[in-house]
């Protein structure tokens, strides 16, 4: 008698596989995340797969050698050029990933049209949108006339039929992922077998056919990528396109690249006729400063190897709570918090009774230590009620003990602000300034002090 077809439990947010259902994967934690699947099904008898093959033998080699440069073609978009580390490599596969609504389909689409007005083939396969749809983008990007090669298509076979038949696909792009299905396999759309088996076959065609393949992947509310983590594993490079939709910019960050740096970031701006690269960054996020506004130090930040200059924003108003309120936009509530106790025990500067807002102008998350000094000067010129500087920066991270530390790249840092038109900067005591790009000519008036004390007694706290 033929057994019934065994089927599988597998959690959908880490792809551990169970006997049978629970509520909560006992390898992530996650609850409800545990869903039935059919197992696949085990090689017919006699076909001869069931039989361990014997291996050929590998020819080893070793690691010295003319290292070849990977190929690359540009993208015709020097920000993506630049977050992929020079260009795409064929054969390579990308993962997009990001919320919904935040222009994945745009810049994926842009980056189509760009290509195939280059002469390269690009083949864009929607299967969350109708041909129409596309369509519709494409002439409000301006795009309609570019050779791009569209279908709306959700069947992995079809597509996978479709590419067989294609002599020469430079790009091909599937969006989403998560949208694709195989009857081979019993699970929905969505799930992690189909997203698992989708990639597979997608990067398999990718790799002997030497063309770029960009996937997207939607995250979840908590930023990852929904359902595969497994797809995470098998593609080249992994980028995250982000930013919020109060805002108009948006960050395409490499969170892994098999071919270049993950520090780099691309940044665009989502403008009504598509997104439009932002050459210099700077430019963007001090574009509305309210000079005059008390409380605000302007950062000289490093995102890779681009300095960006960003405004933080401090409130610190008398509180009526008995625990007062710290919070915090766009950067570490515990370096707030850690902050804020360096200046209390190591400066005598109290901010007791007071709530402390912080925010980094623009919506740009900074993760740099780099930003304790300018987020200092903001918070004690709120507290004063004084009003920094303008033409002024800072950059510097902090120790527990209010000593000043050092910051890579300062020269070119500084180099950025005096190309902005800044005059003077608050920077470390220690540190080179040279060799990295260097300060060399750069005229600005350079304050270097080594400890927190310096900065907040020039400030002069009225209370
Ligand atoms: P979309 O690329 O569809 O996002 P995703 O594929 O990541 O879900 O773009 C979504 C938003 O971008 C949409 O809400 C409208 C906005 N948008 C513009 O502001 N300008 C444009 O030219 C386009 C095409 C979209
Ligand atoms: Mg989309």
């Amino acid at each position: 008698m033929a057994k019934a077809a065994k089927s599988n439990f597998v959690c959908q947010s880490c792809g551990a596989i169970s006997a049978r259902w629970s509520g909560k994967c006992v390898s992530c934690g996650d609850w409800n995340t545990i869903v039935e699947e059919a197992a696949a099904a085990p090689p017919p008898p006699g076909s001869g797969l069931a039989k361990a093959t014997k291996g050929r033998v590998l020819k080893l080699e070793s690691l010295a050698g003319e290292p070849a440069e990977a190929p690359r073609f540009s993208t015709g978009m020097p920000e993506l050029d630049r977050v992929t580390g020079g260009g795409i490599v064929p054969g390579s596969v990308h993962l997009i990933s990001g919320e919904p609504g935040i222009g994945k389909s745009t810049l994926l689409l842009q980056l189509s049209a760009a290509l195939a007005r280059n002469g390269r083939r690009a083949i864009y396969f929607s299967g969350e949108e109708a041909a129409a749809q596309v369509r519709l983008r494409a002439a409000r990007l301006g795009l309609a006339e570019a050779p791009v090669a569209l279908a709306s298509e959700t069947s992995l076979t079809n597509i996978l039929a479709t590419l067989a038949d294609e002599k020469r696909a430079d790009l091909v792009v599937v969006d989403s992922i998560q949208t694709l299905w195989t009857d081979a396999l019993e699970a929905a759309p969505g799930s992690v077998s189909q997203v698992r088996a989708a990639t597979q076959s997608l990067v398999r065609y990718a790799k002997s056919a030497g063309c770029a393949l960009l996937l997207v992947g939607h995250v979840t509310k908590d930023g990852q990528i929904a359902g595969p983590k497994a797809v995470e594993h098998v593609v080249d490079t992994v980028l995250s396109f982000e930013g919020d939709r109060g805002h108009t910019y948006r960050i395409l960050r490499a969170t892994k690249n098999r071919f270049g740096a993950t520090d780099e970031i691309g940044v665009f701006e989502m403008a009504e006729t598509g997104l439009r690269e932002v050459a210099n960054p700077s430019e963007l996020f001090l574009g509305e400063r309210d000079t005059s506004a008390p409380g605000t130090a302007v950062f000289a930040g490093m995102e890779g190897t681009r300095p960006i200059l960003v405004e933080i924003q401090a409130l610190v108003a008398p509180s009526g709570l008995g625990t007062p309120r710290r919070a915090v936009v766009g950067w570490e509530q515990s370096r707030l918090a850690m902050l804020i106790a360096v200046l209390e025990a190591r400066c005598g500067v109290s901010f007791a009774n007071h709530d402390v807002y912080l925010n980094v102008a623009g919506g740009l998350k900074i993760v740099e230590p780099a930003a304790d000094l300018a987020a200092a000067a903001a918070l004690l010129a709120s507290l004063a009620n004084q009003t920094l500087d303008a033409k002024q920066i800072h950059f510097g991270e902090i120790s527990l003990s209010g000593a000043v530390r050092a910051s890579p790249h300062m020269g070119l840092r500084l180099k950025e602000a005096a190309k902005l038109g800044f005059t003077s900067a608050v920077i470390p005591a220690g540190g080179e300034l040279r060799g990295d790009g260097g300060s060399d000519g750069v005229k600005l008036n350079l304050h270097r002090i080594s400890h927190l004390k310096e900065l907040a007694a020039g400030l002069d706290p009225c209370d």
